[in-house]
């Protein structure tokens, strides 16, 4: 495969009048040409319909269905895997210049088509621009990166064994077979699109389960994969209830891997289900699961650290897409020394943040749908009796006069380090703030969690900086800068503890996770 280096791509400039007014005629062409949209299943290339479906609501103006998808039933999940382990037979022998081609090819459409796929992020789960651009651009990465990955596992030799006279020994990295890809609906274009990309780049056959909350631009990509190539049955695109088809699959003995992407609970449930060994119907593998859960991110700001830096690196990592990312900073860990000057300016600053539609470009939006709402409120009433409420607060449940699921960006302070609200993730624009006597109590307090994910430190004490390096007990650990915003292939991304299985997607080793070696020994 002849092909430059990889590079990631670049966002795009906001500031720049030309830029938003891109922005909002593909947000006219989406509603011209994909808003009202039905997106079938495909199964085996083919589209199916189903009686029940899935309405994609907007979150900031619930008043409007951006479109429909299919709802799969387990007679579908069960034809969608025969297929897929049918069109593995094929696939599997396709060189891996090939399968990378799709992939390449797919990104050179996805490229063409990004502003359309952001502005259709923004209708149905309520992007801003920046944070859609961000998320499409990812979704490009990983599609370039992992066909480039891909050329490392090629062939007989690929990896390195130890020369012994006589013989000839060697590695060969195979597919593992047909699998199953649980995605959520947060980042609904990038962890969507790169839970397909890496397990088909090198031969497996996926089926491609998105969440009920965004299965249109789950549809909008598995298109752009048909349009570049991709022969039938390779991703079979199977919308679904995830405690039906989900759970159907990852108990189904024929599935030979599920990568997850989604809560703790459910990834812990999902674990369980497969675990458990059908020999009786057929099973012959252990399930290969790959696990990717939620966060309870902190960063520590300590008294030496560049406090304007700290608070800007504060608002982004809290209140980007509002909170709704498993690596958000829900946890502001700051030491006694400067809270009240962190904490003051934070308030001041996430108070300024305008609260309104994904499509008018508001810095928070609403949170995805009704269940999400009802947690947050939860949280929200229970902040009093846990710290002191300096920032929002309500659930107003409109915005500008749009019904939606609307929550302030809310701070709260002076938080015990075990109360609820410093333990649980709530994924929304919900803040703790954690008082620590000096630094080392703040590392104690960042490392009592039983997550993993992604932290952060504001400091310029360069030994603190090593002690954390070492300490810190996450998976993606950010020095002086927001805690969000990992890069394919610069900040390969996963956690520790419950926050998964560590499997560092965008990074050099993402790929071995959808294959199994071989070795051969020849004797001479
Ligand atoms: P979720 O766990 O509710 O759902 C994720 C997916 O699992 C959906 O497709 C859903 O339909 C499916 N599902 C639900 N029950 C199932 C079952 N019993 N069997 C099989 N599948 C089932 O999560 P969500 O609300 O969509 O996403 C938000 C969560 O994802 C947060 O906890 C967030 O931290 C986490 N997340 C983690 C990462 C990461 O890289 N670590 C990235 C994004 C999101
Ligand atoms: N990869 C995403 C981030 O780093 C979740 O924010």
């Amino acid at each position: 495969l002849k092909i430059e280096e990889y590079r990631p791509q670049s966002f795009i400039d906001f500031t720049k009048e030309e830029n938003i007014q891109a922005y909002q005629e593909a947000l006219a062409k989406v509603r011209r040409e994909l808003v009202g949209k039905h997106y079938p299943l495909i199964i085996n290339g083919e589209r199916v319909d189903t009686e029940q479906k899935f309405e994609s609501v907007n979150p900031c103006d619930t008043s409007e269905v951006v479109g429909t998808t299919a709802r799969a039933t387990e007679e579908h999940a069960e034809q969608a895997l025969q297929g897929a382990w049918k069109a593995f037979e094929e696939w599997k022998t396709w060189s891996m210049d090939a399968r990378a081609r799709v992939l390449l090819k797919a990104s050179a459409i996805l490229k063409k088509r990004r502003l359309e796929a952001c502005a259709l992020m923004s209708l149905e789960v309520g992007k801003n621009y920046a944070e859609a651009d961000v998320e499409i651009a990812e979704a490009i990465d990983f599609l370039e990166y992992y066909a480039r990955q891909a050329m490392k596992y090629d062939g007989f030799g690929a990896a390195e064994t130890t020369w012994f006279d006589g013989e000839e020994n060697g590695l060969m990295y195979l597919p593992l077979g047909a699998g199953v890809s649980i995605s959520p609906w947060n980042f609904p274009g990038a962890i969507f699109l790169g839970m397909l990309a890496a397990p088909i780049v090198v031969g497996n056959t996926v089926i491609a389960k998105p969440a009920e909350d965004s299965g249109m631009i789950a549809g909008f990509l598995v298109d752009i994969l048909i349009e570049a190539g991709l022969p039938a049955g390779v991703v079979q695109f199977l919308p679904g209830k995830g405690s039906e088809v989900g759970e159907y699959l990852v108990q189904h003995p024929q599935t030979r891997f599920i990568t997850f992407t989604g809560s703790r609970d459910v990834g812990l449930r999902i674990n369980e289900v497969a675990a458990k060994v059908k020999v009786d119907e057929g099973q012959k593998w252990i399930k290969r699961v790959i696990m990717e859960l939620g966060g309870k991110d902190g960063m520590i700001v300590d008294e030496t650290a560049d406090i304007d830096n700290a608070i800007t690196a504060a608002v982004q990592g809290a209140f980007g897409f509002n909170g709704q990312k498993c690596s958000a900073m829900s946890r502001l860990i700051v030491v006694d020394d400067v809270y009240d000057d962190v904490v003051n300016g934070f308030v001041e600053r996430a108070g300024k943040l305008k609260v309104g539609t994904g499509e008018e470009n508001a810095n928070v939006t609403a949170v995805v749908n009704q269940m999400s709402f009802d947690k947050i409120k939860g949280y929200l009433d229970i902040a009093p009796e846990e710290g002191k409420v300096l920032l929002g607060g309500e659930a107003p449940g409109e915005a500008n006069g749009k019904p939606g699921y609307y929550v302030q960006p809310t701070i709260v302070g002076d938080v015990k380090r075990d109360a609820r609200m410093a333990q649980e993730e709530i994924f929304g624009p919900v803040v703790s703030v954690i008082r620590a006597r000096d630094w080392q109590d703040a590392l104690d307090i960042a490392n009592s969690t039983v997550y993993g994910l992604t932290g952060g430190v504001c400091s310029s004490r360069r030994e603190r900086l090593e002690e954390a390096r070492e300490k810190f007990e996450v998976g993606n650990l950010y020095f002086n800068r927001k805690i969000t915003g990992a890069i394919v292939g610069v900040q390969p991304f996963g956690g520790y503890n419950l926050s998964g299985t560590d499997s560092k997607a965008g990074g050099p080793e993402y790929l071995g996770n959808f294959m199994q070696l071989k070795t051969v020994t020849e004797r001479w």
